[in-house]
């Protein structure tokens, strides 16, 4: 089919309100630009008339906005430079997706779903709470219901995958990460994983989106590996997940494309980072948790920052962002293209940045790496990330 076929055929089965369940566009195309990372329409009953809400994610945050039919860009948006376009309507999954080569391969699949076209309803879930390993993790009970004490790590962890991914999508798109296939798969390490919420979540999300992946928890408990893999072997997917006891800066050099950690405690976060830049990890998405290592070091304080720092509360705030500051800067002169993003809102956490970062291979500017050892000499800092990373800042010029 033509390509302005593909596109009039995807665009005829969005605009067809009354049985669009809901389309995903994704990823990008090569030679294209894009302004946001993911757009979802959904259609949405306002006032007696059924709109299609279009939820556009940059990467940090969602704009939604709602269109008659009949109002909607439809060529503008397919045209924009999307990669992958998935239709779901109530009897077909129509998906297309183009390859490296910029053709598009398209496939159909017949299948039964229902419009949900409440314009209030919570947001789609990507776990379904009532999924066998929600209940096995401890999750949710046995009704199949979040426990009210879980309620918040759900969230987290639902929320971080939200951000993992489109990235990934991006990242595999771009050619950052290799193409996947079952002898692939795409290799995913959990650094300071715990009880593993988010290691199987993220193993059991990107399975049922048809992506063969293959999960290592790390963490230093012996407990904690017990219980996750007894878990794992009960749910049966022990093949692709996998769970080891050791020190973060221990774990023997592996084969990674996402290296990710879910508020590691204080300095763990540093031995994540640190491992995943030591094995070339393509992608890293790491939300830190309390920053011990620079607060103890704010002691001599480089005026005027006495301003800040006389104030209890407000010296620790800034060491948190400095100890962050440095953690990106670090990557940034490592050559990542690091972002730090909010990835749930502060009530369900107030350890709620992510710093995501992609690896891009791009040489730091000179001023970069000045100004990095500016602060760092300034403040009298020893960064635990950049003692763990100290060869490889040096090879780099810092
Ligand atoms: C706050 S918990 C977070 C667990 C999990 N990521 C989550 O979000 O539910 C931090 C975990 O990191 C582990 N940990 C701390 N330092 C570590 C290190 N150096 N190496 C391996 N694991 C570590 C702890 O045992 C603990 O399970």
């Amino acid at each position: 089919m033509e390509l302005a076929a593909t596109f009039n055929e995807i665009g005829v089965r969005i605009l067809n309100a009354d049985s669009l369940v809901r389309a995903v566009l994704s990823g990008r195309r090569r030679n294209y630009q894009l302004d946001v990372e993911r757009i979802e329409i959904r259609p949405v009953l306002i006032k007696d008339s059924v709109l299609l809400q279009v939820m556009s994610n940059d990467g940090v945050r969602t704009t939604t906005k709602n269109y008659a039919p009949t109002e909607l860009n439809i060529n503008e948006l397919l045209n924009s430079g999307f990669a992958n376009f998935l239709v779901e309507s109530v009897d077909s999954v129509y998906s297309v997706r183009f390859t490296k080569k910029d053709r598009p391969l398209i496939h159909e699949g017949r299948v039964t779903k229902q419009q949900e076209l409440n314009h209030d309803r919570v947001k789609s879930r990507l776990l379904p709470a009532s999924d066998p390993y929600l209940i096995e993790i401890g999750i949710s009970d046995l009704q199949g219901k979040v426990k009210p004490s879980r309620q918040d790590k759900f969230l987290q962890v639902e929320e971080f995958l939200r951000l993992l991914s489109p990235t990934l999508t991006a990242a595999i798109s771009a050619g950052q990460i290799h193409k996947v296939s079952e002898s692939n798969p795409i290799r995913i390490v959990d650094l300071g994983c715990g009880h593993a919420y988010l290691t199987f979540a993220a193993h059991q999300y990107l399975v049922s989106q048809a992506l063969p992946v293959h999960v290592l928890g790390i963490d230093v408990r012996e407990e904690s590996r017990q219980r996750n893999t007894s878990i794992a072997q009960k749910l049966g997917i022990n093949n692709s997940i996998e769970f080891r006891a050791e020190e973060i800066a221990q774990t023997k050099a592996t084969e990674v494309d996402v290296a990710i950690a879910l508020h590691a405690c204080d300095t763990a976060t540093d031995d994540a980072l640190a491992w995943a830049v030591k094995n070339g990890a393509p992608l890293i998405l790491a939300a830190p948790c309390c920053h011990h290592d620079l607060q103890t070091q704010m002691k001599a304080i480089p005026e005027p920052w006495g301003l800040v720092t006389r104030q209890g509360l407000l010296k620790e705030r800034l060491g948190d962002i400095l100890t962050d500051a440095i953690r990106v800067q670090i990557l940034k002169i490592l050559g990542y293209r690091v972002e730090t993003v909010e990835f749930i809102g502060g009530e369900h956490t107030p350890r709620n940045l992510m710093i995501r970062a992609v690896k891009t291979g791009a040489q730091p500017e000179s001023s970069e790496i000045a100004k990095y050892q500016q602060l760092i000499s300034e403040w009298g800092f020893s960064p635990a990330l950049a003692i763990r990373l100290a060869a490889e800042l040096e090879l780099a010029g810092a």
